[in-house]
């Protein structure tokens, strides 16, 4: 996987808090942890496994260790409050297409960070060579929704009935896509070609 010409650590000031962006390493299973913890259950059936599981965490830590996806996080106040891991299969026939996870703090939404890790996602994005991103959500997160409709997503397919959460009940999931190189050659026609990569 190639690395991003970007250079971590970031900081922003998030409304008066100094926020880190870097990339996740190994090393950070345990605060990963306790990040899902802060997280309503809901929230996390839009993955593929469930993460409040340690076996996935594990997998995930591993997946970073053999360069299978790229991922950041975000600190503040030496706490782990966000996280994206943008997932790539290099031996499909949709090795051009990224699956975009972005996932914050409860007590962290709603201040632009989510933004910002999603637009250094288009920049890792691009830097890995990926022209569509796809992300999924359940129906029901307006806010999640909103979020990425915003930064360009557009609702793409409906998988009815496609996730069952603890309780048995089965919800409909969203997969939402973003065409990141026809925006990625917009930019660069218009000499724009940093205005992708300057957020915050
Ligand atoms: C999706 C998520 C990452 C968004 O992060 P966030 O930091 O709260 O979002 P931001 O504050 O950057 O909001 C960006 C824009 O989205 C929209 N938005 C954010 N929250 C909103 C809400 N509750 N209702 C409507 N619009 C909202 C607004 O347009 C906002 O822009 P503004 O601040 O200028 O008004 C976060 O809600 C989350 O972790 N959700 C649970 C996990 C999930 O569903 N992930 C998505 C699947 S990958």
């Amino acid at each position: 996987m190639t690395d991003s010409p970007r250079s971590y650590p970031r900081h922003l000031d998030c409304g008066g808090t100094a926020v880190e962006i870097a990339p996740m390493t190994s090393r950070d299973g345990a605060a990963l942890t306790d990040l899902v913890a802060t997280l309503p259950p809901h929230d996390l059936l839009f993955l593929r496994r469930d993460l409040s599981h340690p076996k996935v965490i594990a997998a995930w830590m591993r997946a970073l260790d053999e360069g299978e996806l790229a991922s950041l996080v975000a600190r503040a106040d030496g706490r782990m409050v966000g996280c994206t891991a943008i997932f790539t299969d290099a031996l499909s026939w949709s090795r051009h297409v990224g699956e975009l996870r972005v996932l914050l703090d409860p007590a962290w939404r709603g201040r632009g960070l989510g933004r910002v890790l999603m637009q250094e996602c288009f920049v890792q994005a691009l830097a890995l060579g990926l022209t569509k991103l796809v992300a999924q959500m359940t129906t029901d997160q307006r806010a999640a929704i909103a979020v990425f409709e915003e930064l360009g997503f557009r609702a793409e397919a409906l998988l009815s009935r496609h996730v069952r959460d603890r309780d048995g009940a089965l919800h409909d999931l969203v997969l939402m896509s973003h065409d990141v190189g026809a925006v990625a050659a917009r930019h660069e026609l218009y000499g724009l070609g940093d205005a992708l990569g300057t957020p915050g």
